[in-house]
C-alpha cells in the first residue's frame, strides 16, 4: 500500500492533473487569444516515458486518480496507447480526462475498453452560433457526437460550462435541462480572469447567482454531500435523472480539502492552480535524478503548500497570473 503524503495543512495527496500538451484545437476567448498562445517546442514537453515514470512515483505517494488535461489531450499524438499504459500502473484506480470533445468520439470505444469510467466534457453552449463565437471554431456537431458516444458507451459524463456574463447565460437552463432525461452531471463554472477573461473585481455570475438562477427555474436544488477534494457542489433536482453542479472556481470555496497537484506540459509542478510553479520536475528527470530524489523533492514541495488559492496568488511574483493561459496550466 502507498504511504499517503499529507501537506502542511493536513490534506492528503490523492489526485494528479497531468497536462499532456499546451496545444488546443479551439480558441475559447476566456482561455486564449485568437492567434493562439506561443506553444512550447516539442522537446520542452515531457515525453510519455517521463510522465509514466512520474505517475508511478506519485502512485507510491498515494496518488490514485489521474486526470489528463491540456490544452486538448487528443491533440497530442498517440494519446490512447499512453493512457492504456497509465491505466496499468499499480495504485492508479481512476484514470480520466477533461476534453473539449472535438477529436474524442472515435476514441470512445478504446477509452471504455481500458476502463475509463468518467470523462469531463467542456461545453459552454449547445447553440451553434454562440459555440462558434466563444470557441472561434465551428465544432459543435463533433462535440455533441462525443457527448452521445460517451453516454452510449456507459462512460459517465460531466459537462463543464463556464458561465460568462453577456455570452452564454441564456444557455444555463438548456444545459441544465439535459439532466432531466439523461444521467449526466452538468456543472456550471465561475469564470476565472485568465488570459482574455474579464478582470472585473467582482464576478457578475458567481456561484450564489448561478444557484439562484437554477432554483428559480428548476425548483429546489437538493445538495448532495460532497467528498473531500471535490470542486463542485452537486445538487439533485426532483424528477431529473442527472445532477447539476456549481464550481466556485473564482470564489475558491473548496480549497480547504484540496487533494490535488498539477504537472504542466513542460514538467512544472504546481501545488495550487494559482501558484507560479513550485518545482521544475523536468530538470530533475533530465538531470539524472533517482526516484528517491524525485520523491524527496515532491514531498518537500507538497509539505510547503499554500493554504488556499488566495495565499498561492499572493505568493506569486508580480501577480502575473493573468498572463498565463489555462491551456498551459491544464485548468
Ligand atoms: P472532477 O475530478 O470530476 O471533480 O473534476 P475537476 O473539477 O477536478 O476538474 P475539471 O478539469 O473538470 O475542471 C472543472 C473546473 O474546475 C475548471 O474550470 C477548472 O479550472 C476548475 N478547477 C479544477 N481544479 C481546480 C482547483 O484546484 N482550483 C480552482 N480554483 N479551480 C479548479
Ligand atoms: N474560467 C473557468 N474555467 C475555465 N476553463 C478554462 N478556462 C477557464 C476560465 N477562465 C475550464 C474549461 C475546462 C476546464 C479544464 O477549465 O472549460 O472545462
Ligand atoms: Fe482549448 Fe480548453 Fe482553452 Fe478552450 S478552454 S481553448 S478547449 S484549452
Amino acid at each position: 500500500a502507498p504511504s499517503v503524503l499529507f501537506d502542511n495543512h493536513g490534506r492528503p495527496l490523492e489526485y494528479l492533473r497531468l497536462a499532456v500538451t499546451d496545444r488546443c484545437n479551439l480558441r475559447c476567448f476566456y482561455c486564449m487569444p485568437e492567434e493562439g498562445i506561443k506553444y512550447m517546442p516539442k522537446q520542452e514537453l515531457l515525453t510519455y516515458e517521463e510522465m509514466e515514470r512520474l505517475v508511478a512515483i506519485m502512485a507510491g505517494l498515494g496518488v490514485r486518480k489521474v486526470r489528463l488535461t491540456g490544452g486538448e489531450p487528443f491533440v497530442r499524438r498517440d494519446l490512447v496507447p499512453f493512457m492504456s499504459r497509465l491505466s496499468e500502473i499499480p495504485g492508479i484506480e481512476e484514470l480520466t480526462m477533461t476534453t473539449n470533445g472535438v477529436l474524442t468520439a472515435p476514441h470512445v470505444p478504446e477509452l471504455a475498453r481500458m476502463g475509463v469510467k468518467a470523462v469531463n466534457l467542456s461545453l459552454d453552449t449547445m447553440d451553434r452560433a454562440r459555440f462558434t463565437s466563444i470557441t472561434r471554431r465551428d465544432e459543435l456537431p463533433r462535440v455533441m457526437e462525443t457527448f452521445y458516444a460517451l453516454l452510449a458507451a456507459g462512460i459517465r459524463v460531466k459537462i463543464n460550462a463556464v458561465v460568462m456574463d453577456g455570452q452564454n447565460t441564456q444557455d444555463i437552463l438548456p444545459l441544465a435541462e439535459l439532466t432531466r432525461d439523461l444521467p449526466v452531471d452538468v456543472r456550471f463554472i465561475e469564470e476565472m480572469p485568465f488570459n482574455g477573461g474579464s478582470h472585473a473585481a467582482t464576478l457578475p455570475w458567481n456561484h450564489v447567482r448561478i444557484r439562484e438562477h437554477l432554483e428559480l427555474n428548476l425548483g429546489t436544488l437538493e445538495p448532495v454531500v460532497s467528498r473531500p477534494g471535490d470542486t463542485a457542489s452537486h445538487y439533485t433536482v426532483a424528477g431529473h435523472q442527472g445532477r447539476v453542479g456549481i464550481i466556485a472556481a473564482y470564489s475558491r470555496t473548496f480549497c480547504g480539502t484540496c487533494n490535488r497537484i498539477r504537472l504542466t506540459a513542460e514538467g512544472g509542478l504546481k501545488t495550487c492552480l494559482y501558484d507560479q510553479g513550485v518545482l521544475d520536475i523536468r530538470a530533475l528527470l533530465r538531470g539524472g535524478s533517482s526516484d528517491a530524489d524525485i520523491v524527496a523533492a515532491l514531498t518537500s514541495a507538497f509539505r510547503n503548500r499554500a493554504a488556499d488559492g488566495f495565499e498561492a496568488e499572493r505568493q506569486r511574483p508580480l501577480h502575473q497570473l493573468s498572463f498565463e493561459s489555462m491551456s498551459t496550466i491544464g485548468g
